[in-house]
C-alpha cells in the first residue's frame, strides 16, 4: 500500500505506522525541574542522539490532548536543562508509571517511588539507580508544524554536559550493551530489550 500521511490514515491501517516503522526507539527518561524547584520525570521515545562529538541529543514533547504543554516542556522553558536517564531492563514498569498525567506540582520521583540523586552539572536530579544518564543543557527549541488535528509539538535539542555510566556497564573501554540492556519502544504498546548483538566490520577502501 501507499498513502500520504498528511491526508490522514488509510485502510487497512487503523494505527499510525510511524511508531512501528521508525523503531526501535530508545527511551529518554527525562528529568526536569521547575523554577520553584519541583522535579519532574517522564519517558519520551521520540528521543535520539543527533551528534556524538559534540555530544548532543534530542527529544520531542508534544502537547497534551487538551492542547496544554506537558510539564517537561513547561519546566524546560523555566530551567533549560534536563537529564536523559537510560531505561534498562527491570526499569520498564517504573518508567511506564511515570508517563501518567500527574498534576503539574507532583514530583514523579516521589509519586512512583524512584530514588533521585543530584546531578553534577545541571539542576534537575537524575534517577539514582539508572545504569546511565546524560546531563544536558538545552541548545535549541524547534517548534514543529501542527498535526492535522491541530496538535502542537516541539523538538528539544540538548548539549550533553555530563555522562554517568555504571562501572558494571563498562568493558574493554566501551559500553557493554548487554549489561546496559536498554528498553526501546516499538509500535502500539510494544517494547523490545537489547539482548542479541552481532558485529560487522565496515568495508575497507
Ligand atoms: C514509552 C513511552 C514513550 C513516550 N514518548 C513520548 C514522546 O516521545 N513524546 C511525548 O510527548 N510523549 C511521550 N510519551 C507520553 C509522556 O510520557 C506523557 O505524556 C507524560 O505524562 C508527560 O509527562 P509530563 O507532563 O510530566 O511532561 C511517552 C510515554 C511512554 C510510556
Amino acid at each position: 500500500m501507499f498513502y500520504d500521511p498528511r491526508e490522514g490514515l488509510r485502510p487497512p491501517l487503523t494505527h499510525n505506522p510511524i511508531n512501528a516503522l521508525v523503531a526501535p526507539r530508545p527511551i529518554g527518561w527525562i528529568s526536569t525541574i521547575s523554577a520553584s524547584g519541583s522535579a519532574n520525570l517522564a519517558p519520551f521515545s521520540y528521543f535520539n542522539a543527533v551528534s556524538a562529538d559534540p555530544a548532543m541529543v534530542m527529544f520531542a514533547p508534544n502537547a497534551k490532548p487538551d492542547g496544554e504543554r506537558k510539564d517537561t516542556f513547561r519546566n524546560l522553558l523555566e530551567v533549560p536543562q534536563f537529564v536523559a536517564n537510560v531505561v534498562s531492563a527491570g526499569f520498564e514498569e517504573a518508567m511506564n508509571a511515570t508517563s501518567a498525567d500527574f498534576d503539574t506540582d507532583v514530583d514523579e520521583f516521589d509519586a512512583v517511588g524512584i530514588a533521585a540523586v543530584p546531578s553534577r552539572n545541571v539542576r534537575p536530579p537524575r534517577v539514582a539507580r539508572a545504569m546511565a544518564a546524560l546531563e544536558c543543557e538545552v541548545f535549541q527549541f524547534v517548534e514543529l508544524p501542527r498535526s492535522r488535528t491541530g496538535r502542537g509539538s516541539n523538538l528539544v535539542i540538548g548539549t550533553v554536559v555530563g555522562i554517568h555510566i555504571a562501572e558494571a556497564c563498562i568493558r574493554g573501554g566501551a559500553v557493554d550493551q548487554l549489561s546496559l540492556a536498554q528498553v526501546a519502544r516499538l509500535g502500539r504498546e510494544d517494547y523490545t530489550i537489547v539482548e542479541r548483538i552481532f558485529e560487522m566490520q565496515r568495508p575497507r577502501s
